[in-house]
């Protein structure tokens, strides 16, 4: 596990987006997993300038949601699907039909969990993760107690990331209490996990997933067991890393062809 210390969120998004890039020169049909929330936007936002200054291409790669809200009507603005499309996928060039997500609207939810994990499969599987982390240690919406070897599946929020969601609705009762989510499992499945955290309210939950014991009390503490795992954190969210020094000092001491 490698942990990258930046100044800034917007630091963030340049040292990931450099990652992307590198994935898409080597694989142009690359398979990307993509997360929502606010902690990613620095990153989709300078491969959005990247894309338009025609840097790299989207063209021929595709990409999988982490998860997404039951019983929100297709469309519905907060649905996972309408919000990276207005914030990413829709403002680069994908192909149409190449960016997937989770089905919060099937009848059977747990086939629809099913067939996203063959789905996942059948592209041969994501070669970079992105991921948030929430303030309960979740990764995707995998809560506390979630099985380190879950699959996709429906999950039940917890009341605290209902609440740090309902900035997003207008009411908190908006929130739905249902998602179809990634497993652990199926995350910890994909060839690289790149983490993005910034902010002091990230602070203990970065510190439990990275230096603290593996426990599905910590969802992201499963990160610890992938052999090619990045976490890029800004100054405030890595102020309680215990090895802050020696992280910052092995990064400084790579050679840039070594990449995350
Ligand atoms: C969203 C997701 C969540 C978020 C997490 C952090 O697809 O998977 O795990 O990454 O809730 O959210 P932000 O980034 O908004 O703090």
């Amino acid at each position: 596990m490698e942990v990258v210390i930046v100044p800034t969120a917007a630091d963030i998004g340049v040292v990931v987006a450099d990652a992307v890039s590198a994935l898409l020169a080597r694989r142009a049909d690359a398979v990307l997993g993509l997360a929502t929330g606010s902690s990613p936007l620095p990153v989709y936002d300078e491969l959005i300038r990247r894309c338009r200054s025609g840097s790299i291409s989207f063209a021929h790669a595709s990409a999988f949601l982490l998860d997404e809200y039951v019983g929100l009507p297709a469309g519905h603005p907060q649905s996972y699907r309408e919000v990276i499309e207005s914030a990413f996928t829709g403002r680069v060039d994908f192909a149409p039909g190449a960016v997937h997500g989770p089905d919060g609207n099937a009848a059977d939810l747990s086939a629809a969990g099913a067939d996203y994990e063959e789905a996942i499969i059948a592209a041969r599987g994501i070669d970079l993760q992105l991921l948030g982390i929430g303030a309960d240690g979740h990764i995707a919406f995998n809560e506390p107690g979630s099985s380190l070897g879950s699959t996709t599946r429906i999950k039940s929020l917890t009341s605290a990331t209902r609440e740090a969601n309902a900035r997003f609705f207008a009411h908190l009762d908006d929130v739905p209490h249902h998602v179809l989510t990634q497993g652990v499992g199926t995350i910890l499945r994909a060839r690289h996990l790149v983490l993005v955290a910034a902010g002091a309210d990230k602070a203990a939950p970065v510190a439990a997933a990275v230096e603290g014991p593996v426990t599905s009390m910590v969802p992201a503490s499963a990160l610890q067991l992938h052999r090619h795992a990045t976490i890029v954190v800004d100054e405030s969210a890595a102020a309680q890393l215990r090895l802050a020094d020696y992280y910052r000092e092995a990064f400084a001491g790579k050679s840039v062809w070594q990449g995350l």
